[in-house]
């Protein structure tokens, strides 16, 4: 096969050879000119009103490059992979004079999500208008974009032009560009919150949006996970009253997902999982906020409100579902979440059944989140090591199994909680030892006075041994309430 086209290029009279050349020259340079009219365009539409006459000849001057493609290769396709443009499948090669407009229009596309357009058959001033300003029009950021731009393209029976969203590639947006996990962590988990937010406000409008962005939340967490499973634990150290229920729904899908990784369940299973703890409480959105933070004894109309959320919960799930997003799994698992071990709990169950391992999962870390967090109606909040207590001697409430997993991630001093070490120092758990062996010499961040200073740091590893006498350099002594010690435990996980 090389042999042959090696005999046809040796047979190509020289003619040929330039004329190849300057046809691909030339179209790197339409290439180029393209992405300068395309920079010109697109700013432009940010200046002019759709209807200024200034912005005509900026028009006409792409149409006729857009038209020039249609003509010689029939379409026209523009798409972004990672930083580069390609168009018509040839990598655009950047010239001095393009850089800026390249850069424009790169940026531009990739803020708006639209990875991909591509023009065939006709396309004529009006439609080329249209389809800049509302593309320019678009939300950055919003990974729904590309649909909502066909459609309106549909709309205006534009039919040349078809959209495409933005291919994100794991590696470059898990950690939203961030080398540092820690930081990585940070972004995600408030990025998070806001995607739970969007997702929950939608369903309650019959609209489901952020499916994609909310799958690829939970990629990054298994992600970073896999890299430093403290950093998310750590994180769930915050307890948003305002925002209590979109936090405790991602601290409830952290917690689900380290046990989950314990448990050795697949990419996939675990996927479902995260997802299933960032809607587990779905339903809760219908409830009056008055009744959700009433700080009075509720009565029983508002008590049966409330234990109707995890069945609110799997009837907006099931409409997701005819969008192909949702596994019966996860409708369980939400179902479930409220049931006990013992099959107590809410719904009533008509049939005894036994739990499905989401549910079980789910009852776990939503039950330590719920009694780790304040809330208004309740002034007892628990501290982790006595939440986890309370939850072992409810003998009917969890499976024993998984409880232990649980209590295996946390640590029987949870990460987050405030010791007391026998050398006199503080310290705030931040990483538990993976050996159950150590499950009590976790590492901790130090807090110790000096002349009157509270000196924070550094972090120290209670294994670590005294050379000498052959003895743990520290030992815990015992938990402490941060409050009654004025420790912001929060301020050592950001
Ligand atoms: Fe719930
Ligand atoms: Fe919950």
């Amino acid at each position: 096969m090389v042999e042959h086209v090696a005999e046809d290029i040796a047979d190509k009279s020289p003619e040929v050879f330039l004329s190849l050349d300057t046809e691909q020259m030339g179209n790197s340079r339409m290439g180029n000119d393209l992405i300068i009219k395309l920079h010109v365009l697109m700013k432009s539409s940010q200046i002019y009103d759709q209807k200024n006459v200034a912005l005509n000849q900026v028009v006409q001057g792409s149409l006729e490059l857009i038209n020039h493609f249609l003509k010689s290769d029939d379409s026209l396709a523009l798409k972004v992979i990672r930083n580069s443009l390609f168009i018509n499948g040839q990598r655009l090669k950047v010239g001095v004079d393009s850089y800026i407009g390249f850069k424009f229009v790169l940026e531009q596309l990739q803020k708006k999500r639209v990875g991909e357009f591509q023009i065939s058959g006709t396309l004529d001033e009006k439609m080329l208008k249209e389809f800049v300003y509302h593309l320019m029009n678009l939300s950055d950021g919003d990974e729904d974009n590309a649909k909502k731009l066909q459609e309106d393209l549909n709309e205006l029976e534009i039919k040349s032009i078809k959209v495409e969203p933005l291919e994100i590639f794991e590696e470059d947006e898990f950690f939203g560009g961030q080398t540092d996990p820690k930081e990585a962590g940070k972004k995600l988990f408030f990025e998070t919150i806001g995607v739970i937010k969007e997702v929950v406000t939608g369903i309650k409008k019959d609209q489901f949006i952020g499916a994609r962005k909310m799958k690829r939340m939970v990629q990054g967490a298994i992600n970073l996970m896999v890299k430093d499973e403290s950093i998310l634990l750590g994180l769930t150290t915050i307890k948003n009253y305002d925002e209590y229920t979109f936090n405790h729904c991602v601290n409830v899908a952290i917690y689900s997902l380290a046990m989950g990784r314990r448990l050795g369940l697949s990419k996939k299973s675990l996927m479902e999982l995260g997802m299933t703890g960032f809607l587990h409480d779905m339903g809760k959105s219908k409830i009056p906020k008055e009744i959700l933070n009433k700080i009075d004894k509720l009565d029983d109309d508002e008590w049966r409100l409330i234990k109707e959320h995890p069945m609110t919960g799997v009837e907006m799930m099931l409409k997701i579902k005819q969008l192909g997003e949702m596994s019966p799994k996860m409708v369980i698992g939400v179902f479930e979440h409220h049931l006990n071990y013992d099959l107590t709990g809410y719904p009533k169950l008509i049939r005894k059944k036994t739990l499905t391992l989401f549910g079980r999962i789910i009852k776990i870390a939503d039950v330590y989140d719920a009694m780790t967090t304040p809330r208004v109606y309740r002034n007892k909040t628990f501290r982790p090591e006595q939440a986890l207590a309370i939850m072992v001697q409810d003998k009917n409430g969890f499976d024993p199994v998984l409880l232990k997993v649980f209590i295996g991630i946390l640590g029987i001093y949870p990460i987050g909680s405030l010791v007391l070490l026998d050398t006199k120092e503080m310290g705030v758990v931040y990483e538990t030892n993976p050996d159950p062996q150590y499950i009590n010499r976790p590492k901790v961040i130090l807090i110790s006075q000096s002349e009157g200073r509270r000196k924070i740091g550094p972090a120290v590893d209670l294994t670590e041994m005294d050379g000498e006498n052959k003895s743990y350099k520290r030992d815990i002594a015992k938990a402490l309430d941060p409050k009654k010690y004025h420790v912001n435990i929060v301020e050592h996980f950001l």
